[in-house]
């Protein structure tokens, strides 16, 4: 084999899991405000894949995020990451997440959250 293919074969190898590029992703991007648990800043996002929106009790979500109804499935939380200002005018989760590869690894990270 040539050492290109071998150095291909070694990367692919040792490329990571869609969820641990989200842990990445989610170590720089949101841990600053979802930490462990909740804090006045930001809700913990422990458990919320398939979880209420706006469903914790120790948070006080803005009313747009409460006034939504059902669950957070993949394409809600897409849809949210994209641009939360759209999915929920009001809400205080101000920053998104521009690339749709970035989201759905977040997504996948967040699957694994309990
Ligand atoms: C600057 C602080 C901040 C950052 C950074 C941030 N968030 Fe948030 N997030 C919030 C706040 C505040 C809320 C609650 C919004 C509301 O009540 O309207 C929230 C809510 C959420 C919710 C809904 C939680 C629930 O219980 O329904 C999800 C999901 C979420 N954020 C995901 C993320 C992800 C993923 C990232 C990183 C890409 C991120 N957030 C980065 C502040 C932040």
């Amino acid at each position: 084999m040539r050492p290109s293919i071998i150095a291909l074969l070694a990367a692919l190898t040792a490329s990571p899991s869609l969820a641990a590029d989200g842990a990445r992703t989610f170590a720089t991007v949101c841990r600053g405000c979802h930490a462990e648990a909740s804090t006045p800043m930001a809700p913990t996002l422990k458990g919320v894949f398939a979880a209420k929106v706006a469903g914790r009790a120790d948070f006080k979500y803005s009313p747009a995020l409460t006034a939504k109804a059902g669950v957070w499935t993949a394409e809600r939380l897409d849809a949210f990451l994209k641009s939360p200002a759209a999915f929920a005018p009001g809400t205080r989760m101000m920053i998104s997440v521009s690339n749709p590869a970035d989201r759905a690894a977040v997504i996948a990270y967040l699957q694994t959250l309990n």
